[in-house]
């Protein structure tokens, strides 16, 4: 099975398989890490789901809208691999995606 390797924001790292359609923030979520608070439900307005994506694997990934943007830029976190996880979809071609939540605002 296809599965993401995820850091939380306490360094503790787990491998976690997808399911293909689900959002990364349900992975995240349903894997048990509640570090990843995802307010809005994946709405796209909370941006409190926002990961880090491994540099080198951010062309696997689809591309931002605006909200995303907005969002992500109003973070005190945000970094050129950040990414909100519910507007990702999962599919078995990110195998192996490496994953960190970012810290809180
Ligand atoms: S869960 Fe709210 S923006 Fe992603």
């Amino acid at each position: 099975m296809a599965h993401i390797y995820l850091t939380d924001t306490e360094g503790r790292e787990a491998t976690i398989d997808i399911i293909a359609g689900n959002s990364l923030m349900q992975t995240i979520t349903d894997a048990g890490f509640d570090d990843l608070l995802a307010i809005c439900g994946g709405m796209c307005s909370c941006a409190t789901c926002h990961v880090y994506i491994d540099e080198g694997q951010l062309a696997q990934l689809s591309q931002m809208n605006e909200d995303e943007q907005e969002l992500l830029s109003l973070s005190d976190y945000q970094q050129d691999n950040s990414r909100l996880s519910c507007q990702l979809r999962m599919s078995d071609a990110l195998d192996g995606l490496r994953v960190t939540i970012a810290p809180a605002d």
